[in-house]
C-alpha cells in the first residue's frame, strides 16, 4: 500500500525532507491511559501481546494520540524466548520472568530454532495494524538482539549485573555461540515474517549492549547482529545498542541504515564515527519529559541543531518511561515537527 507518511524511510535513504521524523521507544503503551484501559480489561501484558485485534489497536494508539511518523507494533522481545520452547511470565510492576532457564548444553537440546508459525499472534497484529493504519504512517517490526535475548534466556529475569549470562561466556563458550546462533535464527526467520506481514522497516534492540566488554561485544554480539543485517534485505535495518558508545565505530561497518543513540552518546561524536551513510536515531533523555513546558522545547531544539537536518530520526535515548504525562509527550513530538521545519 501506498504510505501517505513515509518521512522516516526518506531520512533513512539520506533524503532531503520537509522535516525530521519522530517517534518515541515504547510508545505504544504504557503511558496513554487508552492502553491501560485497554490492558485492565485482560488477564494480563501475555493476553494483549496475544490478541492480534487489541495489539493493533494499542499500536495505533500513539499514531491518533501523539502524532507520531511510524507505529511499532505491539509485542515483546520475549516472544522469541517462547517460540523456541523457554515460555516467559511478565509479573505485574516487577517485569519479566522465566520459571526455567538455560543453564547447560542439556538445555539447548530442550530448544529448537522458532520458525514464524510460532509467532503467528504478531504477525496477525501487523497484518490488522496495516489495514486499519490505511497507509497513514510505516510500521516498524522489530526484535532483541541476539546478545540482550540470551541475557534474559540465562539469567531468568532482570538484573543488575547479569552475572550468570556474563559468566556463561568464560565458562562455556561454545555453549554460548550455540545458543546465540539459535536465537540468531529464530530471529531471522521471525523478522522475515514481520515484513511479509507488513512492517516497513525493522529494529533490533540491544538493550544489555552495554554490560559487555568492546571485545565480547564484537564477539558475542555485534556478530549475531551483523548476520541479521545480512539476512534482512527487503526493508531498512535499525539497530539500537543501548549503552555500547565503544562500538559505534563498529556499527558503522554492518550493514544496517540506522543506528540508534542514547543520551549518554555525544551527537557530534557519533555521527563522525558513524559516517555519512548512517541515519541516526535519538537522542533526548526520557528524563527531560518530567521538566515544564519550556525546558522541554529547549532541549529539544538543542538536540536539533546538534543532528542537524538530514539524516535524522528523533527519539528519546531509551523507551519513555511509563510515569510520563502524555501532554509533555506530544509537546515532545509538535516542537520536533514545528522547529525542525524552521532549521531547514
Ligand atoms: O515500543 C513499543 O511501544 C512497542 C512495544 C514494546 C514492548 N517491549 C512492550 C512492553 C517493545 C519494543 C518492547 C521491547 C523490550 N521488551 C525491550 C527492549 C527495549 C528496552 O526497553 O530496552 C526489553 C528489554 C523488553 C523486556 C521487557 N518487557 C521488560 C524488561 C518489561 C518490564 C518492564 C517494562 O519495561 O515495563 C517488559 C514489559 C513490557 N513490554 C511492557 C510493555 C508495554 C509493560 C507491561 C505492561 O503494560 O503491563
Amino acid at each position: 500500500m501506498h504510505l501517505k507518511n513515509d518521512l522516516i524511510l526518506r531520512t533513512i535513504k539520506g533524503e532531503k525532507t520537509e522535516r525530521t521524523p519522530v517517534w518515541l521507544m515504547r510508545q505504544a503503551g504504557r503511558i496513554l491511559p487508552e492502553y491501560r484501559a485497554v490492558r485492565n480489561s485482560l488477564s494480563g501484558f501475555k493476553e494483549l501481546v496475544e490478541t492480534p485485534e487489541l495489539a493493533a489497536e494499542v499500536t495505533i494508539q500513539p499514531v491518533d494520540i501523539l502524532g507520531v511518523d511510524a507505529a511499532i507494533i505491539f509485542s515483546d522481545i520475549l516472544v522469541i524466548p517462547e517460540a523456541m520452547g523457554l515460555p516467559y511470565e511478565m509479573i505485574e510492576k516487577k517485569g519479566p520472568r522465566f520459571p526455567s532457564t538455560i543453564k547447560s548444553a542439556a538445555d539447548l537440546k530442550k530448544i529448537k530454532v522458532a520458525g514464524a508459525d510460532d509467532i503467528s499472534y504478531t504477525l496477525e497484529a501487523i497484518k490488522i495494524t496495516k489495514r486499519e493504519l490505511h497507509g497513514r504512517v510505516p510500521i516498524i517490526g522489530f526484535a532483541g538482539a541476539p546478545w540482550t535475548i540470551f541475557a534474559y534466556m540465562v539469567e531468568g529475569s532482570g538484573s543488575k549485573t547479569f552475572s550468570k549470562a556474563r559468566a556463561m561466556l568464560y565458562t562455556d563458550p561454545n555453549m554460548a555461540h550455540q545458543l546465540l546462533q539459535m536465537i540468531t535464527d529464530s530471529t531471522i526467520n521471525y523478522l522475515k515474517a514481520q515484513i511479509a506481514a507488513g512492517a516497513d522497516l525493522v529494529q533490533i534492540f540491544d538493550s544489555w549492549a552495554g554490560i559487555l566488554s568492546p571485545v565480547q561485544y564484537e564477539q558475542f554480539s555485534l556478530k549475531y547482529i551483523s548476520q541479521i543485517c545480512d539476512a534482512i534485505t527487503e526493508v531498512p535495518k535499525t539497530v539500537f545498542a543501548k549503552d555500547a558508545y565503544f562500538a559505534r565505530k563498529l556499527l558503522s561497518q554492518i550493514n544496517c541504515n540506522t543506528v540508534g543513540l542514547d543520551w549518554c552518546m555525544d551527537i557530534k561524536e557519533s555521527r563522525q564515527l558513524l559516517g555519512e551513510n548512517k541515519t541516526v536515531q535519538g537522542n533526548l533523555d526520557p528524563c527531560v519529559l518530567y521538566a515544564d513546558e519550556s525546558r522541554i522545547q529547549e532541549a529539544v531544539k538543542t538536540m536539533l541543531n546538534e543532528f542537524g537536518p538530514q539524516r535524522h530520526i528523533a527519539n528519546l535515548g531509551h523507551g519513555v518511561y511509563p510515569d510520563t504525562d502524555p501532554g509533555k509527550v506530544r509537546l515532545f513530538v509538535d516542537t520536533v515537527k514545528e522547529y525542525s521545519t524552521k532549521i531547514r
